[in-house]
């Protein structure tokens, strides 16, 4: 398949692991943006990611590599290099060398998550990355919620644009979610690189309801084009977060998030409600899953051929993503050729 014509290299947050993948003094090797990387957590809990080779004669970082403290050494000839990529000590000279440095990436760790900020100029964040219990404005928290349930796939050949166009999407959940009848949207704010998405539906009842009657729906939380979160209300209260990461300029990795809700109070059958929420997070995977399986074969259409109510939505959405895209290119097939050939 052609790979998308959209720049695989976008700027923002994404996600390069779980938390928990990544204990103190490990290692961890990775590929994301054509660029091999190493993610490592010092004695103290400091995560860093950087690029993985040694810049003393180039050794691979995550081949071999220890944490000291809160020092990285290399497995060649010993170079150690701190969190901010610094070299801070040869062993076999007095002084380290000052002039070089490891690429090393901002990086926050939120909701159980790595999320690294990538932008092919170095310039550095200009917006948060969302978190799934503080993007609403409740008070709800962690606690609240059984333990989260987690999707990973590898290999897809989807870009991140695909999944964040699902927000202005209406018409396809009655096809690919089977939902009785069509949702709406309610919000569409595309005006920062934070962008907000509502829109009213249900997973219940036949498809002789009035949208105009029901009382359930989805808020939803773009940070770029990496990170989306949701919130439901008038349903099964359940949180998601979807992750798409560009591995190199055709794949991405996908990871996905769902926390469901607990009972308040005390269940009566604490086991019961408990295997409720795992079968209901299960289902809110399968669902996200039906729209891996469109997005891993979609082929990006531009322009596309847009029904009049979905217009709007769309435009919006693709001359929001522009600016995520080096030199804000991304809108037109024809601007991202010229742009390919040129470099
Ligand atoms: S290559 Fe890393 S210390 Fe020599
Ligand atoms: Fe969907």
């Amino acid at each position: 398949m052609a790979a998308p014509p959209l720049s695989m290299k976008p700027t923002g947050w994404f996600q390069v692991a779980w938390s928990d993948e990544i204990g103190v003094g490990d290692v961890r090797r990775m590929t994301y943006f054509g660029t091999d990387l190493i993610a490592w957590r010092t004695e103290s809990g400091r995560i860093t990611v950087m690029t993985a080779y040694c810049e003393h004669l180039g050794a691979h970082l995550g081949y071999g590599g220890h944490v000291q403290g809160e020092v990285l050494q290399c497995p060649f000839h010993g170079w150690q290099w701190n969190a901010d990529g610094r070299n801070v000590c040869i062993p076999y000279e007095p002084r380290p060398n000052r002039g070089r440095r490891i690429r090393t990436f901002p990086t926050v760790e939120r909701n159980a998550s790595v999320y690294v900020w990538h932008d092919v100029d170095g310039r550095e964040p200009f917006f948060d990355a969302p978190d799934v219990f503080g993007a609403f404005g409740d008070d709800r928290t962690a606690a609240d919620y059984y333990p989260q349930q987690r999707l990973f796939e590898q290999g897809h050949e989807m870009h991140p644009q695909y999944v964040l166009e699902n927000g202005v999407d209406f018409a396809h959940f009655k096809y690919v979610h089977q939902t009785p009848i069509t949702p709406i949207f309610t919000r569409h704010d595309f005006a920062a690189p934070v962008s907000y998405v509502d829109f009213t539906i249900t997973f219940t009842g036949d498809d002789g309801q009035r949208i105009e009657d029901v009382d359930s729906g989805v808020e939803a939380v773009n940070g770029g084009l990496g990170i989306a979160v949701t919130k439901s209300w008038g349903m099964i209260d359940n949180r998601t977060i979807s992750c798409i990461t560009p591995v190199d300029d055709r794949t991405s990795d996908v990871r996905f998030m769902v926390y469901i809700g607990r009972p308040a109070g005390t269940p009566r059958n604490p086991e019961r409600a408990r295997a409720k929420a795992e079968e209901f997070g299960a289902e809110v995977i399968r669902q996200f899953r039906q729209d891996i399986h469109i997005w891993s074969h979609q082929r990006y259409s531009d322009p596309p051929a847009l029904a009049s109510g979905e217009l709007e939505g769309f435009t919006a959405i693709r001359q929001w993503a522009k600016q995520f895209y080096p030199d804000g290119i991304g809108g037109s097939a024809a601007e991202v050729h010229a742009a390919h050939t040129k470099g």
